[in-house]
């Protein structure tokens, strides 16, 4: 079956962008020019997703209004004859966005488990909206190019390093099927450091079989004391197989403040609008503070 949905959560409280996430949704944190879920569903549109469903909490109605037209501003935008802003504004609402609250976050696979009618009978995909991915073949995309081969779930995962496994889901690892596709043992939600069965970490996107919601509507809490997916993934790896997927291309962690910043200086050294300028900042600071 093809894969045509995607789920976003997105109702969590951004405690790590405080106060900056006070009143605002820390999806909506702009690099450079736009908020970081903008490139989550960027990449999920270039991947061939048709809907996606985000699912939202208290303080999030930014999102909504974000995606939605804005007719007081686009004609102003044409009266003006600034076309390529109007374009910016216009592509944001060129897609099939559906929303839902969760009232009580109680963790990640309660946030997935919402997405269950809406999801219904189909294999689907879970992004977060912590990493933006770039690679030439988009990451969600790649997943779902292995599921045409194996119609089983698979997640994505990358090496990151030893002292950082415990801020992750991380797989054991058994043979890989074919290069950069692994079988897996065992999947665990942040592992101490000293006990963590690879350095081989789930990275934010996962393709999904339907038979996850069963795993999830009885999932107990576990790390944290929240509802984790991974502890699902790992029970429906039991009864039917799931695979991990090793990414290669580049992933940039706006979850944190200093990923957040090198994130903004690199795509700022790209951005046409400023490139060039902030080149030469960062040439004349460095001289500044040997
Ligand atoms: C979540 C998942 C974890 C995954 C991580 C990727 O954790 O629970 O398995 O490795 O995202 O960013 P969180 O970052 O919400 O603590």
């Amino acid at each position: 079956m093809k894969v045509r949905k995607a789920v976003i959560p997105a109702a969590g409280l951004g405690t790590r962008f405080l106060p900056a996430t006070k009143a605002l949704a820390k999806e909506m944190l702009p690099i450079i020019d736009k908020p970081t879920i903008q490139y989550i569903v960027e990449e999920a549109k270039k991947s061939g997703i048709e809907d996606i469903l985000v699912v939202t909490g208290k303080g999030k109605r930014p999102i909504e209004d974000h995606f939605d037209s804005v007719p007081e501003l686009e004609q102003n935008l044409k009266d003006k004859g600034k076309t390529d802003l109007l374009k910016l504004v216009e592509q944001t609402t060129d897609i099939n966005l559906y929303f839902i609250r969760q009232s009580h976050p109680r963790g990640l696979g309660d946030a997935v488990l919402m997405a269950k009618d809406f999801v219904g009978d189909e294999p689907f995909v879970v992004m977060l909206g912590d990493d933006i991915m770039e690679d030439k073949v988009p990451l969600t995309k790649q997943l779902m190019q292995r599921y045409e081969d194996t119609h089983a779930s698979t997640l994505a995962v990358m090496k990151v390093p030893h002292q950082e496994v415990n801020k992750y889901g991380v797989i054991d690892p058994a043979a890989q099927t074919k290069p950069g596709l692994y079988d897996v043992k065992r999947f665990v939600e942040k592992p101490d450091v000293d006990k963590a069965p690879s350095d081989l970490a789930i990275i934010g996107r996962y393709l999904l079989t339907p038979e996850i919601f069963q795993m999830l509507e009885t999932q107990k809490p576990g790390a944290g004391n929240e509802v984790q997916l991974t502890d699902a993934i790992d029970r429906l790896n039991k009864i039917q197989r799931v695979f991990a997927h090793e990414f290669k291309g580049d992933r940039f962690d706006v979850g944190y403040k200093f990923g957040y910043l090198k994130t903004s200086i690199e795509f700022g050294l790209r951005h046409p609008e400023v490139k060039d300028e902030l080149r030469a900042y960062i040439k004349d600071l460095s001289k500044k503070i040997k």
